[in-house]
């Protein structure tokens, strides 16, 4: 059923032409409708500890499709679902769909713990005492745990599964196909930033490379940008005050030093989206955005010939994007947490700013040299503080890296690392392939796991090569798995 190897090697796109899964010109492919259905899994509360949860159970939501399963004999396709309402992740990865109707797999997108309904003490849940269960390892266990319960219970106990996920819930496919090699026999693990959350990325990276994706639009674009902040900056400063809130269209009266950083971290953020969201046309994922908005952001920046008016416009965008919206509210529009690449807003948010605390180390500041954006440093120290006086917390060095190796992947096997160029949590990631199976792909022209999202007739060209590359190889290790590869356990070595 899946694409037999033939013509020039993993890029032949014959195969995937002549299902019709690549389709030329707006409207020659309908997007496919899985029809997912809802369901929950009673999952222990801990699986580390057996005695103060004892063997008390939550309720995990997952979405399920049988609808192109070969049933009993074809695989699972399995997301790890990150921070977020899994909806939101299964509505925006759809090349998940195309490849399980290509190679006749069951999908099942599981919810984090923590995240959307699967919250372990109801809305009680991110209470002190509570939050506690909120690790990447309790979330890597009950995916083990959800899997296992679902190869018995659909009656195909060894059927070969493969992990998706992209950016957190990619950490978190290669993190299960490296801690459950048993389980899943290989992982997409699509803009995953396996480096810089385990504190081997360089701080100043991740806004250094927002600003390249509207330098590279446009050099104007960038410099207006950063002449923006310093008139605001300038403006504050000379206690302009009104003009400032004015301008920039905020709800209140700004004047306090913290007002002027909480502009700066909520204008800073809106640049943040629209590079990572920079796809080929509109969307609806973290927001409702139009096609190309990097450049449409540039259009509107430079649409004014007063520059604070611009950047006004620009984080509309993202602010602004009903149209409705009399003046900024930048408090309550954005919060700032533990992740300066942004948290959101609501019970989400705050579980995120958690781990952002704890296990996932997201230093990134900005500086106003190697990027376009105003000083916001946030340093090791600003976080330690932070997360001791918002959830009494300690974040712990290294304890990332240790438990799932950083960059030091030799031991691992059958994990792709895709990353697009646009997309600024590429450079935190696996960049280069460590072996003939932990394989990296780079998409030109791609932005945050374009690759996970359905095939369109805006699709650069890389992506359609990274998707059809990912699709060969995930058959191969479906195959393998088929036919156990596994070494026999023949003796010789003694022992
Ligand atoms: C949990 O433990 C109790 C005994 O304390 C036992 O009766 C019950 O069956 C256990 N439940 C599960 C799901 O193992
Ligand atoms: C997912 O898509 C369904 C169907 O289009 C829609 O009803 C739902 O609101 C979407 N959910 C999210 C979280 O995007
Ligand atoms: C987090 O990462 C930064 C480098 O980006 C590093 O300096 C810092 O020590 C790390 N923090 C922890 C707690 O590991
Ligand atoms: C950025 O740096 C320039 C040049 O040093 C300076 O003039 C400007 O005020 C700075 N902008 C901000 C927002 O700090
Ligand atoms: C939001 O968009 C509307 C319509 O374009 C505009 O009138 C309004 O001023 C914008 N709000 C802000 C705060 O800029």
């Amino acid at each position: 059923m899946s694409p037999p190897r033939r013509g020039p090697g993993p890029w032949a796109l014959a195969p995937l032409l002549a299902l019709g899964l690549l389709g030329c010109g707006a409207g020659a492919r309908r997007a496919l409708d899985p029809a997912y259905q809802e369901k929950y899994f009673e999952q222990f509360l801990d699986h580390f500890n057996f005695e103060s949860f004892g063997n008390r159970t939550f309720a995990q939501r997952f979405l399920v499709s049988d609808k192109f399963w070969r049933k009993g004999k074809g695989p699972i396709f399995f997301y790890t679902g990150n921070e977020g309402n899994i909806w939101a992740f299964a509505n925006n990865s759809g090349f998940l769909v195309d490849l399980a109707a290509q190679q006749e797999a069951l999908l099942v997108f599981a919810e984090h713990r923590y995240y959307g309904k699967s919250l372990p003490f109801g809305a009680l849940s991110l209470r002190p005492g509570n939050i506690q269960l909120l690790t990447v390892e309790q979330a890597l266990a009950d995916f083990a745990e959800l899997l296992q319960a679902l190869r018995k219970e659909l009656r195909a106990p060894s059927v070969p599964a493969i992990a998706f996920g992209g950016s957190y819930g990619g950490m978190l496919s290669a993190y299960m196909r490296m801690k459950f090699p048993h389980l899943v026999a290989g992982a997409l693990a699509a803009s995953a930033p396996v480096l810089a959350v385990a504190g081997l990325g360089d701080s100043c990276q991740f806004f250094r490379d927002v600003t390249e994706d509207f330098y590279d639009q446009s050099p104007r674009c960038a410099q207006s940008v950063q002449d923006a902040f310093q008139q605001i900056k300038d403006l504050f400063l000379q206690g302009a005050h009104d003009t400032v809130s004015q301008e920039f269209g905020t709800c209140q009266l700004l004047s306090r030093p913290k007002d002027l950083t909480q502009l700066f971290g909520f204008a800073r953020n809106a640049f943040t989206l629209l590079a990572m969201m920079d796809y080929p046309y509109p969307t609806n994922f973290m927001g409702r955005l139009p096609a190309n908005p990097v450049r449409v952001g540039c259009d509107r920046m430079l649409s004014e010939a007063q520059k604070i008016r611009g950047l006004r416009k620009l984080v509309g965008l993202v602010y602004n994007s009903s149209g409705t919206e009399h003046c900024y509210d930048i408090y309550k529009l954005y919060h700032s947490c533990a992740d300066p690449t942004g948290c959101g807003t609501g019970p989400d948010a705050k579980a995120w700013d958690y781990q952002a605390c704890t296990e996932i180390n997201l230093t990134f500041d900005s500086n106003n040299v190697t990027d376009m954006f105003p000083e916001l440093p946030f340093t090791e120290k600003q976080r330690q503080q932070y997360c001791r006086a918002t959830w009494g917390v300690w974040p712990r060095p290294n304890w990332l890296q240790n438990n799932f190796g950083g960059g030091d992947l030799k031991a691992a096997s059958n994990i792709i690392f895709s990353n697009g160029d646009l997309d600024p949590w590429a450079g935190g990631g696996i960049r280069k392939s460590l072996s003939t199976s932990v394989v990296a792909i780079t998409i030109q022209g791609g932005a945050h796991h374009l690759d996970l999202r359905s095939s369109h007739p805006r699709d650069p060209i890389s992506v359609v090569k990274a998707r059809t590359l990912e699709a060969a190889l995930i058959h191969e290790w479906v195959e393998a798995a088929r036919r156990g590869h596994q070494p026999a356990l023949h003796g010789g070595s003694g022992a």
